[in-house]
């Protein structure tokens, strides 16, 4: 399996203070921060865009922006979100009809290309080809639209399905993940762990970081 890499979600940060609380996760020992873009059609809420992603970018030199684009024409904003520093673009399966062009879209932009899946949709979408394609698989373990709701079990055999089709690859779990959910996610296979409130709502956040970084390396 691929090293374990602990992506805090900024939507659980303060905005008004984004570039210093990205800065303090890479201090506290995350490699990469995940941002979630909402277009208020894909989900009900809007969060941020491409102006301001470019801001973080120029303001967190060398960080690596773990992009999860829950908007409903993804292949729209490959060129301002790589334009805006992004560095991993993560579009929704359930938003495109045509994952493997989008792939190629997104690579020739210099990207690394990710591919979500919602609660309610099977693994088996993730064809060979197009998980050979991406870098990275996103099992969604909440309804996507909001940070602090409940992880949702259900979605972990789809993790150890992936994990086995795919060793290799990134395999990147999202949504109410935290000291408590970590364990089924590590043993399931998930190698890439986004934490939003578990994350920034602690009062050592490095040491949460540290955690959950321990539990799937080990
Ligand atoms: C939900 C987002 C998540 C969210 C995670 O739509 O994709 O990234 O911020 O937040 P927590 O860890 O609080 O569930
Ligand atoms: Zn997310």
């Amino acid at each position: 399996m691929p090293r374990a890499i602990i992506s805090p979600s900024v939507l659980a940060s303060d905005f008004g203070q984004l570039t210093a609380e990205c800065k303090r996760m890479i201090k506290g020992g995350a490699e990469w921060l995940h941002m979630d873009v909402m277009d208020g059609h894909f989900v009900p809420n809007i969060t941020m865009g491409a102006p301001i992603l470019s801001c973080v970018s120029k303001g967190v030199p060398g960080i690596f922006m773990d992009c999860h684009m829950m908007v409903a024409q993804p292949e729209k904003w490959v060129d301002d979100i790589a334009d805006a520093g992004g560095s991993l673009y993560c579009f929704h399966y359930e938003a495109t009809s045509d994952p493997l062009a989008l792939i190629d879209q997104i690579h020739a932009r210099k990207m690394k290309a990710g591919i979500a899946i919602c609660p309610d949709t099977p693994s088996t979408v993730i064809t060979d080809d197009i998980g050979e394609a991406a870098d990275m698989l996103l099992v969604m373990t909440v309804h996507p639209g909001r940070g602090g709701q409940k992880f949702i079990e259900a979605c972990v055999p789809k993790v150890s399905e992936l994990r086995a089709r795919f060793p290799h690859k990134d395999i990147e779990v999202d949504g109410g993940v935290g000291p408590k959910t970590i364990d089924v996610c590590a043993n399931a296979g998930s190698n890439v762990i986004v934490a939003g409130t578990a994350i920034f709502g602690a009062p050592e956040p490095e040491k949460v970081i540290a955690l959950l970084k321990s539990t799937v390396d080990t």
